[in-house]
């Protein structure tokens, strides 16, 4: 298969370039060859390589800024998504979209995961913005995959968010630091090299439609901490947080665990526990 890769020096991005470029011709391309929020941008992208798919990471999501600049999150994340629609119906590509679990607002009341039948309700503009995405990219193109993920993790570290929460914890703990962390987020992290091999599965197939895919399992990011120190043998000073204790702009779901449930359904889950995924990572990086 032909696939045009956006965003492939970032996190996702670079696990997916190792995992898909053995088995497909891949064109991987960054923000400097191609701009999603410039419809003309995506239109000579696609018209130049005429992809049989384009697979775009390409988003704008810390999550924080997003609740200040309303205007550059719609036109990544909302046109963004719309212009690679039309590129590829236009050119006749597939798309896979990545969406997030911040869909959902995630009520402190919650305790099962969410399906991709759930109705969600964003309470963010990140949020808002990947799901009005989701919604532009089903109405403009039949041929897509959108697929919601939640704390990504991988060795080349988040470029729009600086790293990865992983690499965080490792450092402050070098360095000695009190650390708290916020005991009233349940998610799961998931290994983006774990998602990179998810994701080339499911392209193999004429499956198209709404994906959850993570890591199996939930836990708090305190929990996360802890499980990334029992696994370094490492025994920082690690104290609970509450939301809202470092003053955070936008308001994070108390509860957006996803249930790989249409992955279930097609016989595809491939996400190994977090546990495990996090063995690996940790092993990968040395
Ligand atoms: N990270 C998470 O925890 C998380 C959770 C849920 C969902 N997601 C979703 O998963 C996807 C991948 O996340 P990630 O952590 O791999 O992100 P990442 O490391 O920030 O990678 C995003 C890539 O897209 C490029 N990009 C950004 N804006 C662009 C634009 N306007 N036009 C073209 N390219 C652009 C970036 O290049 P530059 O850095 O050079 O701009 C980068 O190569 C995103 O869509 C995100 O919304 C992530």
């Amino acid at each position: 298969m032909k696939i045009v890769l956006i965003g492939a020096n970032g996190q996702l991005g670079s696990d997916l370039v190792r995992v898909l470029r053995p088995a497909h011709d891949l064109i991987p391309l960054t923000h400097a060859d191609v701009e999603v929020a410039d419809a003309q941008s995506v239109a000579a992208m696609a018209a130049q390589h005429k992809p049989d798919l384009v697979l775009s990471t390409a988003a704008f999501h810390k999550v924080d800024m997003c609740e200040q600049e309303v205007e550059r999150t719609f036109a990544v994340n909302v046109y963004g998504a719309r212009n690679l629609a039309l590129a590829c119906r236009d050119h006749g590509a597939a798309l896979l979209y990545m969406s997030t679990d911040y869909v959902f607002g995630g009520d402190l009341e919650r305790c099962t995961p969410y399906t991709e039948s759930d109705l969600p309700a964003p309470a963010t503009v990140y949020g808002v913005s990947k799901l009005a995405g989701e919604h532009l990219i089903r109405a403009v193109l039949e041929r897509s995959f959108i697929v919601r993920v939640a704390g990504l993790y991988g060795v080349a570290g988040s470029s729009g968010k600086g790293g990865n929460f992983v690499e965080l914890m490792l450092r402050l703990a070098r360095e000695g630091k009190e650390i708290r962390v916020v005991d009233d987020q349940r998610t799961t992290p998931t290994y983006t090299l774990d998602l990179a091999r998810q994701i080339a599965a499911l392209i193999e197939t004429d499956q198209y439609g709404l994906y959850h895919a993570t890591c199996q399992g939930e836990c708090t990011w305190y929990e996360f901490a802890g499980e990334i120190f029992r696994q370094s043998n490492l025994e920082p000073n690690l104290s609970r947080a509450r939301t809202g204790d470092f003053g955070e702009k936008a308001t994070r779901p108390a509860y957006s665990v996803l249930e790989n449930g249409a992955l279930k359904r097609i016989g595809l889950d491939r996400m190994p526990p977090w546990q495990e995924a996090l063995a690996a990572y940790l092993a990968e990086r040395g």
